[in-house]
């Protein structure tokens, strides 16, 4: 079994059920090959041998000690890649890729600030996936989401090898977060609680669906407004708190980590298996938009949709439609004027 962990001062970070030893024998067995591209916390976050994230000088590169003693799921991770030119080398043959490279927000910046860094770093790496692992599963950590998914699309049509169903903004901390609020709120397990969180991953567009949690909780409006806006900015309390050092990292280590697991085991044939994610959508008349998906062998199977919700969560939706449009728009249009 792994050790449970928890970094306090990371809003929202669970404490993580160890694996079973099915779980773990289980993951040995996984029949795809991930690159994670921009490493940082994900290589390092769950494991016991290196409790604290580790910050890697260089971008690919994870840290040496991190690999020797790391657990058995992070030795499935190739050896390490040094810089854009081994990057052809880095993603070929890949099923998933895991992208995210790029600058965290610092104290008083929201994640559209990030755009103009962010949106060349994941224009660039995403290119090279069209290229080079064009079938791949391509998961975007980088923020700001509502924007990095729109970029990523045009740059696979680009290439003329888009799959809108492979396409996946992780959006899973959001939902991670709503889980322990909840719990903590109504003295539950947060590994039992799931809070569907739709829409897409910045401030507003943070649409929490209490109204469909299971098991089912009440709240009276006054908590659930507190509460809602809570998991909205939950991201802003983590860089608050961090005072200039980053963003969310073990957390999202752990929800990224979670997201991808689901995604291997739906591509290995698990049944029934459901994420949230950011993603090319019909559901609203947003062209992107985060809804509960059901994945499969190939990606998205089926598009679970928005579901049935209170008139509290369907003004936050209404609400909401106009800044994903603008993220996205923005998004479509720097591919657009690319060269
Ligand atoms: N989706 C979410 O829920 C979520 C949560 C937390 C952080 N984030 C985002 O993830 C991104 C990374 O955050 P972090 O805290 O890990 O930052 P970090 O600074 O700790 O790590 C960023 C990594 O990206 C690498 N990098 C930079 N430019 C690169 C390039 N051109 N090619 C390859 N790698 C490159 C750096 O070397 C570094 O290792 C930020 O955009 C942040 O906003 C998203």
């Amino acid at each position: 079994m792994w050790p449970r962990y928890r970094e306090s001062w990371e809003v929202g970070a669970p404490e993580a059920a160890p694996l079973s030893r099915d779980e773990a024998e289980q993951s040995q067995k996984v029949l795809c090959s991930v690159e994670v591209v921009g490493v940082t916390c994900l290589l390092t976050a769950p494991s016991p041998a290196c409790p604290r994230p580790a910050r890697p000088s260089h971008a690919f590169r994870p840290r040496p000690a991190c690999r020797r003693r790391s657990p058995p799921q992070l030795q499935h991770l190739g050896p390490g890649y040094l810089g854009p030119e081994q990057l052809p080398d880095c993603l070929k043959g890949c099923d998933v890729v895991v992208i995210p490279a790029g600058v965290p927000r610092k104290p008083g910046m929201t994640r559209d600030d990030l755009f103009n860094t962010n949106a060349t770093i994941v224009a660039t790496l995403t290119a090279a996936c069209a290229q080079h692992c064009p079938e791949a599963m391509i998961c975007i950590i980088s923020n700001p989401v509502n924007s990095t998914i729109p970029i990523t699309a045009e740059v696979f049509k680009k290439h003329g090898v888009y799959n809108p169903n492979k396409i996946f903004g992780v959006t899973t901390l959001d939902i991670v977060r709503a889980n322990a609020f909840v719990a903590e709120l109504k003295d539950l397990d947060p590994a039992r609680v799931n809070v569907p969180v739709i829409g897409g991953h910045a401030g507003k567009t943070i649409i929490p669906l209490i109204s469909q949690c299971t098991p089912k909780v009440e709240f009276p409006q006054d908590q659930l407004t507190t509460l809602t806006g809570r998991i909205q900015e939950a991201g802003t309390e983590v860089v608050k708190a961090k005072a200039g050092a980053g963003s969310a990292t073990l957390s999202m280590a752990y929800a990224g980590a979670r997201f991808v697991f689901s995604l291997v085991d739906a591509m290995n044939g698990k049944e029934g298996v459901v994420e949230c994610s950011f993603v090319k959508s019909q559901e609203t008349d947003c062209p992107y938009f985060s809804t509960p998906l059901l994945l499969g062998k190939k990606g998205i199977e089926k598009n679970l949709g928005i579901g049935k919700v209170s008139p509290f969560e369907e003004k936050m939706i209404a609400e909401a439609i106009p800044e994903l449009k603008a993220s996205i728009k923005k998004g479509e249009e720097f591919v657009k004027n690319m060269k």
